[in-house]
């Protein structure tokens, strides 16, 4: 089988890869959330197993089974992620931010259900910006020569096409390597194909690969392996 293929390249490394995406609270029964499933976050983690990765998994509500051997921490908002992913990255050789993040959250969850008025009136909900963790992971290392890598899901629009948006993204993260991912026409979420391009801080592009989120992750992990080798 393919698994006994894999090197074991990454013995003695840890990776934290954070996976699904996050969930804002509205009010006790509401959510601000996305469309992501977590599958590519999870088939990181398990190739990253697999290739001898100690592995730490920060789940954002997922319902995908705990893959075996891997630490899993389950967490639903932004900052319970934060929170989670730079505890396990104190002592991490390599973080890989796979998750969907909410870029805003409302301000203060109401206590309580908002009900429906019978007037029809509906109250805006205010929100805040969320911190960005890649960017913070980024900008100060928690361990020197942490290799961090982020994803970008990306569609083209009027102002560039997706690689276009995918190497100024590169260039304002500040990570090592960008995983852009192009979306939409029924790629990126819920499917099991990927298209995407890995990038560098700079929006180089290092490598490019279309197939099955498990090819995808050994990819990335093969260019997360040559940084740790060169460091
Ligand atoms: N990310 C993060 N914290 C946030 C938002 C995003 O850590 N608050 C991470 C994601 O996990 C991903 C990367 O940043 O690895 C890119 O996310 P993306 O949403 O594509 O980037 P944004 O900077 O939020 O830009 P956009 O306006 O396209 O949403
Ligand atoms: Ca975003």
């Amino acid at each position: 089988p393919a698994v006994l293929d894999r090197p074991l390249d990454l013995l003695g490394r840890t990776v934290v890869v954070s996976a699904g995406g996050t969930r804002e609270p509205i009010d006790p029964v509401r959510f601000l959330g996305n469309r992501s499933t977590g599958l590519q976050g999870y088939a990181l983690a398990e190739v990253a197993c697999a290739r001898g990765a100690s592995v730490v998994l920060v789940a954002a509500n997922t319902s995908l089974p705990d893959p075996h051997g891997v630490e899993v921490v389950h967490v639903e908002t932004t900052e319970e992620l934060r929170a989670a992913v730079r505890r396990a990255a104190g002592d991490a050789d390599v973080v890989i931010m796979a998750a969907a993040v909410a870029d805003f959250r409302p301000v203060g969850a109401v206590g309580h259900k908002i009900k429906k008025r019978s007037d029809g009136v509906v109250a805006p909900i205010e929100l805040v910006a969320n911190p960005d963790v890649l960017a913070e992971l980024a900008a100060h290392r928690l361990v020197p020569g942490q290799v961090v890598v982020g994803f970008a899901a990306e569609t083209g629009d009027e102002d560039g096409d997706v690689l276009e948006h995918g190497r100024a993204k590169a260039r304002r993260k500040g990570a090592d390597l960008l995983v852009v991912n192009r979306v939409g026409e029924g790629r990126g979420f819920a499917v099991p194909d990927n298209d995407v391009t890995v990038l560098d801080g700079d929006g180089s592009t290092v490598t490019a690969v279309a197939g099955s989120k498990a090819v995808v992750a050994g990819v990335v992990l093969d260019c997360v392996h040559g940084l740790l080798a060169g460091r």
